[in-house]
């Protein structure tokens, strides 16, 4: 069973058409992002999943529980971190917590068990007993993250949980996403941050006014959008570009001190260049290949000027 499913969900604000006909699962322990420029429709589709908005027509389960027939069974399966945190400024950082483990209906041991390691992973050990509203931006965050692990929900729900942070926070916040994963927890995370969604996610749904133009992880993303590969190469001694002439290679530029060799068979085109090199007497001081990065093909699907 998905941990999620998406079925079709559309919501509109007047004439603006916000998410139109989303579909799509995410699977059990996945790490999930949801990719979109500003004003995507990621938000709205976010606060749909996690019930705090009403779509016009679609449904979400979650592991498998139909959120608007069964709302409450289905809401204590997710932990649920909206674009703006709302924690309670005259509560100090513990008593959010507890508060929220209350909510659960978790016993008072759990509860400060829970509260003191998150605390503390999340780098406010020494923090917990003042109140939320003399935190920085990014420290009231980390409250929040907490606040929404503390029933150590099987899903993890983020938008755009690191936008606008420090370093410091981005970087606690993001561990512990990471832990919770690791653990076992499903992840789905929504950023207009195209290397954050490179580097976190297993899969990546790419939106744009309001509807899905991609899915799938970052690695097929880009080799489906782009053939062609470049392989890079460094070598001991000047070379002449005529002798790597081949129909396998279908540019060859100079780029500092190495040569970009474009060619969509880099295995094949790394095997022509090994030849000649050893006709020509040359040593590769250093080799590599890349091809179209994530932002190429999301500027390519989502036509971002
Ligand atoms: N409560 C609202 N009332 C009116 N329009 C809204 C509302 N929420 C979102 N929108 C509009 O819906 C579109 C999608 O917004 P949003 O889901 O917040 O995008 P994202 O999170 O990807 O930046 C935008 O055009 C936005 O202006
Ligand atoms: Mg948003």
């Amino acid at each position: 069973m998905p941990a999620l499913e998406v079925r079709s969900l559309s919501k509109h604000f007047g004439d603006v058409k916000a998410v139109k006909d989303i579909s799509f699962s995410v699977n059990q322990g996945e790490f999930f992002g949801l990719l979109g420029p500003n004003g995507a429709g990621k938000t709205t589709t976010i606060r749909m999943i996690i019930g705090v908005l009403k779509p016009d027509a679609g449904s979400v389960l979650i592991e498998g529980v139909d959120l608007g027939k069964n709302y409450f069974e289905a809401k204590s399966k997710i932990g649920a971190i909206p674009e703006v945190g709302n924690i309670y400024p005259d509560l100090s950082a513990r008593e959010n917590i507890d508060l929220v483990g209350r909510f659960y209906g978790l016993s008072k041991s759990l509860r400060q068990e829970r509260a003191e390691k998150l605390l503390s992973d999340l780098g406010l050990k020494d923090r917990g007993d003042d109140l939320a509203r003399k935190f920085s931006k990014g420290m009231r965050q980390r409250v929040s993250i907490a606040c929404a692990l503390v029933n150590e929900p099987p899903i993890l729900i983020l938008d755009e949980p690191t936008e606008g942070l420090d370093v410091m926070s981005r970087r606690l916040i993001i561990d512990k996403v990471k832990e919770m994963n690791q653990k076992g927890s499903t992840v789905i995370l929504t950023t207009h941050n195209i290397e954050e969604a490179n580097r976190l996610c297993q899969r990546v749904c790419i939106i744009n006014k309001g509807a899905i133009v991609a899915i799938d992880s970052p690695e097929r993303l880009r080799r489906t959008a782009e053939k062609m590969q470049i392989v890079e190469v460094g070598f001991n001694k000047k070379i002449d570009a005529a002798w790597f002439s081949s129909e396998l290679i279908t540019r060859l530029v100079q780029c500092g001190e190495k040569w970009q060799f474009y060619t969509e068979d880099p295995d094949k085109a790394i095997d022509h260049i090994v030849k000649v090199k050893d006709r020509m007497d040359l040593k590769i001081t250093s080799i590599g290949t890349s091809g179209p990065t994530l932002e190429d093909v999301f500027v390519k699907l989502c036509e971002v000027p």
